[in-house]
């Protein structure tokens, strides 16, 4: 069978071999200071080689107060780029387009004392309650952004993605429970999106670089957002130019009990893949078939992996050779065809 999955797509100015990307994850393994260490570098390039059509490197801290723990990359300074470029290389050279995601942990860091948020709400009695970030703190945040996407682009990557789910800073802006704020950063929709607009706005005047951004696309408690109430952010993405929303769910508040199944956030970019933006399913995706069904269904436009990708590194080969499209080994490896 001819598959879809495997099918190469353009994305923006990029082109991907096929629709299998690897969801960022953490590892970590970074040095106490952030930089990446030997351990990045075979794994992301493991992946690479395993066939998939882009790698996007776990969040990666733009300040060291962002950083979820002390093992987190980071990218705050100019030291970090030569410890990422050795990344970005090896998946290049191995067919693959390289991302990284941009990520500031907000009120979930464990490294800074005190973390900051939009509120001073803590995420849960075992967390250090956040300090309110004032209007001067935010724009400093939003310039290391912007130096982040720099860094990123000398480090080689071909695109980023900005960290806006899973309960961390930019996510604590867009979801009204974690927001309670009264100024022009709080509110409406409107105004709990500017956070993550303005940065946007601010990197493309100073980068050139491909934008893919990560949303909790559900809150999963009650009077928190849905897929629904992403729809206006959506739309202002998609307006600017963002090339991927990649859908993903929860960890905004504690207590929140998704119901987890295979595929059981692909609703959510099928939501929001209705406005026009591209859009990534990730989450419980394992089977060739289900994977296929996605993409030629038109529910998302690629799938990201994550767990499934650290067990089989090799699952494009293996999920290929499945659906009766296998995908060619590199050379050194043509005398062991996955065979079905
Ligand atoms: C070890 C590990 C680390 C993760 N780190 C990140 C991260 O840095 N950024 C992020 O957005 N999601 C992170 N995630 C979530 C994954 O990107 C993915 O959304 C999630 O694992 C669901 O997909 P899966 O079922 O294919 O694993 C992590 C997941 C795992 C298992």
């Amino acid at each position: 069978m001819k598959t879809k999955l495997f099918e190469s797509i353009e994305i923006g100015k990029l082109t991907f071999k096929n629709r299998v990307v690897m969801a960022p994850m953490c590892m970590y393994s970074a040095q106490e200071d952030g930089i990446a260490t030997d351990w990045h570098v075979t794994h992301y390039a493991s992946r690479a080689v395993g066939g998939v059509g882009g790698v996007i490197l776990e969040a990666t801290a733009v300040v060291p107060d962002g950083r979820i723990s002390a093992g987190d990359l980071g990218i705050w300074s100019d030291g970090h780029v030569a410890g990422l470029r050795r990344i970005t290389e090896q998946v290049k050279a191995a067919g693959a387009k390289a991302g990284i995601q941009l990520a500031h942990a907000g009120r979930k860091s464990t490294t800074a004392k005190p973390p900051v948020a939009p509120s001073a709400v803590p995420f849960s009695a075992e967390y250090e309650s956040p300090s309110a970030l004032s209007i001067s703190e935010i724009e400093e945040l939003q310039q290391a952004f912007v130096e982040g996407a720099k860094r990123a682009k000398a480090a080689g990557f071909d695109f980023i993605e900005l960290h806006g789910a899973h309960g961390y800073l930019i996510n604590t802006f867009l979801s009204p429970l974690s927001n309670e704020r009264t100024d022009q950063y709080g509110g409406a929709i409107e105004n709990r999106m500017r956070f993550l607009l303005e940065t946007i706005d601010l990197i493309k005047t100073e980068v050139d670089i491909p934008i893919w951004v990560r949303i909790s696309a559900a809150d999963h408690a009650p009077g928190g957002m849905t897929p629904d109430d992403y729809v206006p952010l959506a739309e202002a993405l998609l307006a600017k130019g963002i090339d991927m929303l990649d859908c993903s769910s929860g960890a905004v508040v504690a207590d929140a009990v998704p119901a987890v199944y295979p595929g059981y956030q692909v609703p959510y970019a099928e939501r929001l893949r209705q406005t026009g933006i591209r859009t990534g399913a990730v989450g419980l995706i394992t089977s060739a078939a289900l994977a296929e069904e996605v993409i030629r269904s038109g529910r998302a436009d690629i799938i990201l992996l994550g767990r499934e990708l650290l067990r089989q590194p090799y699952w494009v080969y293996h999920a290929s050779a499945e659906l009766g499209d296998a995908v060619p080994m590199p050379k050194q490896y043509e005398r062991a065809p996955v065979r079905r």
